[in-house]
């Protein structure tokens, strides 16, 4: 059984449908404790299945390292086999990415390397594409620029707006990041060799 801290900056909607597929006895991991860098909304899915929180909030330290290492000092205890950010909004400092990788894995709302970054649904717009998508990846020091775990195209219709498109993409990073914690688990994927899917 795979044990994950989740991390979160927004609603937590990816957090909520893998706290769904966890509740399958036969889905091999479970979230041991949801942490934040800001007073998220999605902290509430804590109270709704039992599961601990905490927040580190960014804006409270003077540099991303210091926050890093607070952020560290409460995943520790948790000794997650993986820790999945799912809309966390910041950068991992490289300290934090070196003490729990390569076990650490992200969403994104594009279909990396195309538009990596806090705003992949605003520049795929903005860039005129007729198609962008969801993937999940492996952290590394970068932005978004890990080794790629699973992805899927998704197409940009006509007056599709950040929000419209944003809504089309994530039911496909969920079912994407579900099956990436479960290939993990299952060892179809080797996060230390890093195989791509
Ligand atoms: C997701 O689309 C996630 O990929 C994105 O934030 C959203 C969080 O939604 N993350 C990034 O853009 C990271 N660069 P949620 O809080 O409703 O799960």
């Amino acid at each position: 059984m795979l044990e994950l801290v989740v991390l979160i900056s927004g609603t937590g909607s990816n957090l909520r449908a893998l706290l769904e597929a966890t509740r399958d006895a036969e889905y091999p991991a479970r979230v041991v404790a949801i942490g934040a860098d800001r007073d998220a909304e999605g902290l509430q899915l804590g109270e709704e299945y039992s599961i601990p929180t905490f927040t580190v909030p960014f804006t409270r330290y003077a540099t991303r390292a210091e926050w890093g290492a607070a952020l560290a000092e409460q995943i520790r205890p948790w000794t997650p086999d993986l820790l999945v950010l799912s809309g966390l909004m910041r950068l991992l400092p490289p300290a934090v990415v070196a003490e729990f990788g390569p076990a650490v894995i992200n969403t994104h709302p594009a279909y990396l390397p195309e538009f990596p970054g806090a705003h992949g649904v605003r520049d795929a717009l903005a860039a005129g594409v007729t198609e962008t998508g969801a993937s999940v990846i492996a952290v590394d020091d970068g932005v978004d620029s890990g080794p790629i775990l699973a992805q899927e195209r998704i197409p940009v219709l006509p007056g599709d707006t950040e929000s419209t498109l944003h809504d089309r993409i994530k039911p496909v990073e969920r079912r994407l990041l579900i099956q990436t914690v479960l290939d993990i688990a299952n060892g179809h994927i080797d996060l230390k060799g890093t195989t791509p899917a």
